[in-house]
């Protein structure tokens, strides 16, 4: 595997009965790179000894939560395409969802790259 991308449900899947940092700790053994998405909470970035706490954008009203997953790999593999650092491979990638989890639809009403751009990401 050379990237994973997981909520903590599905990581917890992998590794049956271990905690959350069992199992972070686990998938660092198996894979190179990983990002942990975990809802209001974030996400967390696996890479070797690395691990990278990025927050979620707060948004005003939580309307559609479809897509979320989706669209933050979007934003991190953006990053990662145009060799943007990890964090802020997370950062773009927690933008991504919050543009789609605003309304209903998985698809963003608005130019992703604008919306980067006005919050200092490109
Ligand atoms: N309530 C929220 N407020 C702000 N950001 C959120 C919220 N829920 C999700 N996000 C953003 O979306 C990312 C992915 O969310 P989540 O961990 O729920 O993934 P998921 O379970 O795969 O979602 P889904 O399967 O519904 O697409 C989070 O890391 C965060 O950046
Ligand atoms: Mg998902």
């Amino acid at each position: 595997m050379d990237i994973v991308f997981a909520n903590e449900k599905e990581l917890l899947s992998l590794y049956p009965g271990a905690s959350f940092e069992e199992a972070c700790a686990s998938l660092k053994t198996e894979c190179g790179l990983a990002a942990i998405t975990r809802s209001e909470k974030g996400s967390i970035i696996l890479e070797g000894d690395r691990a990278i706490a990025v927050p979620a954008i707060p948004i005003e009203r939580l309307v559609d939560a479809t897509g979320a997953g989706d669209l933050y790999a979007a934003g991190f593999l953006f990053g990662l395409a145009t060799g943007r650092d990890l964090e802020t491979c997370g950062r773009l990638g927690s933008l991504a969802a919050s543009e789609v989890i605003a309304h209903v639809g998985p698809r963003p009403l608005r130019p992703l790259a604008e919306f980067a751009e006005l919050h200092g990401l490109l």
